[in-house]
């Protein structure tokens, strides 16, 4: 179902500057690339709002023919939301493929897809998109198969109807719920053994994955493309030598990251929304660092992630000239940003303590004795307190030294215990 790109395509990108919702050309442009194009032309312009028949206006569309004819392109890539009719007036009046920046996106999220429930999802956005594409009219695009916009379901499906699009998008549907009820099994169990979550969020190309790899040790792969990562990958390390986490590597979010899109990953953002501490990282470097850092926390705000504890880890600091690693913190002691560079390691350390102060600040030390009785509550203790120190009594009992959240005390209300303030 996901054909591997046709590289080198060539595309015309179309930009206008309208009075609102203004997209940014360098991001088309790095999104071109990503999904395999070369970009050899840009056709730029601007009007006060979109013509309602083709976006552009007619002068525009000329000009646009001209171009296509003599760069001799294979598409047309807009850097605006088209609507089903502005698509199809567009490609009837050029005799041209023409993909918007949504249809852009999914086209490289289908490229990017992992595992079998990324593939799923993306799947499931593009019929979504398909569906609301397929009336009439697909017949003066036969002469071009394949490529960007096409990929994915793309080419078969458009030949189909309605009916059949709607069944693969009940079927999609139907595996789709059994993957979600799966991984929420998932980390239902590990909420049950306390392991605490971490994921990874952040703009795309921050450096999610390079983190994610220099943290467990995993071999993910990071590229310098856009989207790298689509699947989010579970990976339990050891921060130091007592907690343990479960770390989450999600997809990066772009600017204007279309709702549908939004929709169609929420279940793969579900990580980060049950999370108990999103690393949220940042390209330190990146002059438009402020934004990203604002559209991000809005996609969290979308996803009902926005109460979780945040981490900001400015990372990248290897290419800002003199700056050294280091712990921001607020006026209560606690780290809420971390300055690193997961490409050479430096600051990893502490981001690792910031990490595991987060943690420990909820947890307290406790001393407990357990009569040869209590070997439930020994069970239960095991699974969400880390044991430092355990001795074995006469009686047949324990004498046990602990670190436990202070949400888990209730554990030991019958038994005598006494909290140890250091
Ligand atoms: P998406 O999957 O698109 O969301 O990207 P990502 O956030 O996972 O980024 P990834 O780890 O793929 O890194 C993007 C690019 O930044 C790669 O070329 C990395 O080698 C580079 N990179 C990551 N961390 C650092 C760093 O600390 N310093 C420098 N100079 N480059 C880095």
């Amino acid at each position: 179902m996901f054909d591997r790109p046709e590289s080198g395509e060539r595309a015309v990108l179309v930009h206008i500057n309208l009075y609102e919702g203004q997209e940014d050309l360098n991001e088309l442009k790095e999104l071109a690339k990503s999904a395999g194009a070369e970009v050899v032309h840009v056709l730029t312009g601007s009007r006060p709002k979109p013509d309602p028949k083709y976006f552009i206006g007619k002068g525009k569309l000329e000009e646009l023919l001209a171009i296509i004819e003599e760069t001799e392109a294979d598409l047309v890539l807009f850097n605006h939301v088209l609507t089903p009719s502005q698509e199809r007036n567009l490609e009837a009046a050029l005799e041209f493929r023409v993909v918007d920046r949504n249809g852009l996106i999914l086209d490289i999220f289908a490229l990017r897809a992992k595992t079998y429930d990324g593939k799923l999802q993306v799947e499931l956005a593009q019929l979504n998109h398909l569906a609301s594409r397929l009336t009439r009219g697909w017949t003066h695009l036969d002469r071009q198969k394949g490529g960007i916009g096409m990929r994915g379901t793309g080419e078969t499906q458009l030949e189909d109807d309605r009916r059949q699009v709607a069944a693969r998008m009940k079927l999609v549907q139907g595996r789709l719920a059994k993957v979600v009820k799966q991984r929420h099994q998932g980390r239902a169990r590990r909420k049950r053994t306390e392991t605490p979550n971490v994921s990874l969020v952040g703009y795309t190309n921050t450096g999610k994955s390079t983190l994610f790899n220099a943290l467990t040790g995993a071999n993910i792969y990071a590229a310098d493309q856009l989207f790298a990562t689509l699947d989010p990958t579970l990976r339990r390390f050891k921060l130091g030598n007592t907690t343990e986490v479960v770390l989450a590597d999600t997809v990066g979010f772009i600017r204007h990251l279309p709702h549908e899109l939004v929709a169609a990953f929420k279940s793969t953002l579900q990580e980060a929304t049950e999370a108990d501490l999103l690393l949220h990282v940042i390209d330190a470097n990146d002059e438009y660092r402020n934004e990203t850092i604002l559209e991000v926390n809005r996609v969290l705000k979308e996803i009902g992630a926005d109460h979780n504890q945040q981490l900001e880890v400015f990372n990248k600091i290897d290419l800002l000239e003199g700056f050294l690693p280091k712990i921001d913190r607020n006026e209560d002691g606690i780290p809420i940003r971390v300055w690193m560079s997961a490409q050479t390691g430096a600051g990893m350390d502490l981001l690792q303590q910031a990490v595991a102060e987060i943690f420990s600040a909820s947890r307290v030390q406790v001393r407990c004795h357990l009569s040869a009785k209590e070997g439930g509550v020994r069970a239960k203790l095991c699974a969400v307190a880390n044991i430092v120190e355990e001795e074995f009594t006469d009686e047949g009992g324990w004498e046990l030294l602990l670190e436990i959240d202070r949400q888990h005390l209730g554990i030991l209300k019958q038994v005598d215990f006494e909290e140890i303030v250091s």
